[in-house]
């Protein structure tokens, strides 16, 4: 493992973080303090007047007012008119510090303008899309395959989600075996058949609402990082149609959430050997973000099929693609112009002349400013920063990192276990509650995140942007029930 090359310089102690968070699922919750709470609710009510309207109209055109769940948030979603570095502004004028980053895409912080700068240019020239081949579908493709190890080819797609369906369609066109297993919690995009065991490990099709039983029959999850339960379920399996693939985020489901930990890769790998199944390395988060290797470079192990979304194009629209083994890839092509099974896939956006310039752009930018790690050293300064807040108001909260992805665990509400399912029921709502309303918290202060409990950082992020959030982040943690 090269630590200088990816941007995680020390990987986190996944077996204390896993103690701390079980004690955190144990204790009784610690929300934000009443009258502190209608404090915060008060700054949107007075601050955000132009957002609120917006929502309120939007609400009678766009079903929930939003079009996506990234930008729901508590108490109504904030309208963003402008965005720079690490920086995001409202239109109501107020200022924020971007930890959300888009979801991810844009390690080089939002909006980075010499990006902006050459799609301009090379749309200005093409427009956004001919339907026909682009010198720069060809340029991205080589470069993607020179970065990841295990890339000898790369179909672009859409989306993360269209990524997923199309590597489980390969594995099973070439594999000839039936079931997918995926790692319970993970998400993999919303396709029918991988909209199961979503978020909290166990649930099976408790979010397959419109999902035909059929189409989620031959997908399973396993417990996170638990290989004894793979491999029973890969044993069951060989009498049943047999396992085409194991798909898993690297990092462990829900951008590491629950991290996994090191030397479980390289055993997931013989494991799937041994069975004849592929091995998805589902990198729509990772890659490109932890290092322009992703986290088959970074942890050594290359996986048959690799999934991109979000930085495959800096951000920009249409961010998705599949990669790998020519042999398996190359069933995406048999019948063009020949003969053979063919795996189908489409898209008539699919890897147009706008997406394929910005992600060759970003990708190239990137490795010269050396944005993984830069961002990687400030997702280490942040995590450090709020364990130390955490320490000092001797609360029972969870930091960690994994490079520029920053957990901050408060309420826990994806770690609940199922196997206490009248726990999970008791607490389920209230778990939820408390994190949107820390979410809710910390954006009066001017903080951007990810549902209130997930950090992206970029190559924006410099110490004094860190030192700025983490005075903010200690605002709203001293005002949690029993804060010291
Ligand atoms: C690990 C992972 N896979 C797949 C997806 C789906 O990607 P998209 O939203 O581009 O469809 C996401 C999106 O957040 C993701 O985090």
């Amino acid at each position: 493992m090269e630590g200088q090359a990816y941007g995680i310089s020390k990987y986190p102690d996944v077996e204390a973080i896993n103690a701390g968070l079980r004690e955190l699922t144990r204790l009784p919750m610690q929300p934000i303090r009443r009258e502190a709470m209608a404090g915060y609710l008060d700054y949107f009510e007075k601050k955000c007047r132009r957002s609120k309207e917006l929502n309120e109209e939007a609400k009678k055109y766009i079903p929930g007012g939003v079009q996506h769940n990234l930008a729901f948030n508590y108490p109504f979603p904030l309208a963003v008119e402008k965005a720079e570095g690490a920086w995001l502004w409202d239109s109501d004028g107020n200022r924020y510090i971007d930890l959300l980053q888009a979801g991810g895409p844009t390690v080089l912080g939002s909006n980075y303008a010499p990006l902006r700068e050459k799609v301009a240019e090379v749309v200005g020239q093409s427009g956004p899309v001919t339907g026909l081949f682009h010198e720069y579908e060809l340029k991205l493709a080589k470069l993607i395959t020179g970065y990841m190890p295990a890339v000898e080819m790369f179909r672009m797609l859409g989306s993360g989600t269209e990524g997923v369906m199309a590597a489980i369609r390969a594995a099973r066109a070439f594999t000839h075996k039936k079931y997918v297993l995926k790692m319970g919690g993970a998400y993999h995009g919303w396709s029918d058949q991988m909209v199961y065991g979503m978020h909290i490990p166990g649930t099976g099709r408790l979010e397959s609402t419109g999902i035909p039983r059929g189409a989620t029959s031959a997908t399973q999850e396993f417990f996170p990082n638990d290989l004894g339960a793979l491999r029973r379920k890969m044993i069951a399996n060989r009498f049943r149609g047999g396992t085409a693939a194991v798909i898993v985020e690297p990092l462990g489901p829900e951008s590491g959430t629950r991290p996994t930990p090191l030397g479980f890769h390289a055993r997931l790998r013989e494991l799937c050997d041994e069975f004849g199944a592929l091995l998805i390395f589902d990198e729509v988060v990772t890659g490109f973000r932890i290092g322009m290797g992703g986290a088959q470079g970074y942890f050594g192990v290359k996986p048959d099929l690799t999934v991109f979304g979000k930085c495959v194009t800096g951000g920009y629209p249409m961010a998705g693609g599949v990669g790998g083994r020519r042999d398996v890839i190359s069933t995406f092509a048999a019948g063009i112009g020949g003969s053979g099974e063919r795996a189908y896939i489409g898209g008539t956006l699919s890897a147009n002349p706008l997406s394929c310039v910005a992600g060759y752009v970003a990708l190239t930018e990137m490795e010269r400013t050396g944005a993984p790690i830069l961002a990687g050293r400030a997702g280490d300064r942040l995590a450090a920063g709020l364990q130390a807040i955490i320490k000092k108001r001797c609360l029972p909260f969870v930091a960690f990192n994994q490079g520029s992805i920053v957990h901050l665990e408060s309420s826990a509400v994806m770690l609940l276990d199922l196997r206490n399912p009248l726990k999970v029921m008791r607490e389920m709502k209230a778990r939820r509650r408390m994190i949107e309303e820390m979410g809710a918290a910390f954006m009066s202060q001017g903080i951007v995140s990810l549902a209130g409990s997930r950090l992206y950082t970029s190559m924006a992020d410099t110490d004094e942007v860190i030192d700025e959030a983490l005075a903010k982040f200690d605002i709203v943690l001293s005002t949690v029930e029993g804060a010291a």
